[in-house]
């Protein structure tokens, strides 16, 4: 078991890796406790919730809405929740996301905690401090930087999960390794087996390497000013595959990726043996990379992203496995790179 900190101007996470998740009841010992979660999980795992007091939304992309958080903030009202209690967010990123956004609004901010309990959310999207929802189906337009006071990762919280819901977290695994760990990239290449049967030490290592990559940059630039952007490599184009073709995110991230992984061998130092291994990689782990896609649907995601800055973009490129690169790069030559690559 490891622990790991981020100590961050939003506030400090204790994030517990391999910890069962009843140990919230000792974290949250003498707190009013109010839990977010999603019927999936509450079916699971009401038993053993450290609280009676529940709310409950829907599931899916969709109900990362304001009027879901609305419904939070009456819900708490009517409970007559106040400051001193503590919002627990337990579910996969949908649900972290919603609760941590409600927990750092509600009477301008209550102290709140994660379980999170898909690999996507346990490596990824309960980490780091952003909280938020989507607006007018435009990803993660409005929220919040505010940390969670911990995050406990529990193993055994997986093993309910379906293999499309593991394929979102192992996309999000290799984006991490890609971009700053080549010994956790050939960590994967070697145990992919082992991983998708979630073997227990496989998935510990790459949850664990995961959460020290992430946590480090987060503690570096939390408010993702320069470093931070790596951790979105690939997602440009990911954002416009997920509303366009309704693929899973992880499936998504995995052909942004490819395309991300391609413009860096034509724009940065990435060799086609590097690009090949990727491939590989992703094949390996289940996510096809055999999508039709139409440049100007990739050019149109470039233009509308939020790392744009007037006619040019910080775009992540790989410059190899295991190191990225922030470019600058007009957007005009980059959509010239993409008619080429097309
Ligand atoms: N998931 C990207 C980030 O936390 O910055």
């Amino acid at each position: 078991m490891k622990t790991l900190e981020i100590n961050g101007n939003t506030g400090n996470s204790k994030i517990y890796i391999n910890k069962p998740f009843t140990y919230a009841e000792k974290l949250l010992k003498g707190k009013r406790v109010v839990i977010i979660t999603d019927n999936n999980v509450k079916d699971l795992y009401e038993d053993k919730f450290p609280s009676k007091e529940i709310i409950t939304i829907g599931a899916g992309e969709g109900i990362k809405t304001l009027q879901t958080i609305e419904d939070i903030y009456k819900k708490l009202m009517d409970l007559e929740f106040d400051r001193t209690g503590f919002i627990l967010g337990i579910g996969g990123g949908i649900v972290c996301d919603i609760a941590g956004f409600a927990a750092s609004t509600y009477m301008r901010g209550v102290r709140f905690g994660f379980i999170p309990s898909t690999l996507l959310a346990q490596v990824d999207a309960s980490v780091g401090g952003k909280n938020g929802v989507n607006l007018e189906g435009h990803k993660n337009m409005v929220g919040v930087f505010s940390q969670p006071e911990f995050v406990i990762c529990d193993p055994e919280m997986l093993k309910t999960l379906p293999a499309k819901e593991l394929k979102n977290g192992f996309a999000e695994i290799a984006k991490h390794a890609l971009i700053g760990d080549q010994n956790l990239f050939e960590f994967m290449e070697q145990n992919h087996k082992s991983a998708l049967e979630l073997d227990p030490e496989v998935i510990g290592r790459l949850t664990r390497d995961s959460l020290v990559l992430k946590s480090g940059i987060v503690n570096r630039d939390e408010k993702e000013k320069g470093e931070r952007r790596k951790l979105n490599f690939g997602h440009t184009i990911a954002h416009a595959l997920e509303k366009t073709l309704g693929l899973s995110h992880g499936e998504a991230v995995a052909v942004g990726i490819g395309i991300a992984a391609k413009l860096s061998v034509k724009m940065s130092d990435l060799s086609g043996e590097g690009e090949n291994r990727i491939y590989e990689l992703f094949k390996n782990f289940d996510l096809n990379q055999n999508i039709t896609i139409s440049c100007d649907e990739i050019k149109k995601a470039v233009r509308r992203d939020k790392k744009r800055e007037g006619d040019n973009i910080n775009f992540i490129l790989l410059k190899k496995i295991g190191e990225a690169t922030i470019e600058k790069i007009p957007i005009k030559v980059l959509e010239g790179v993409i008619d080429d690559m097309c």
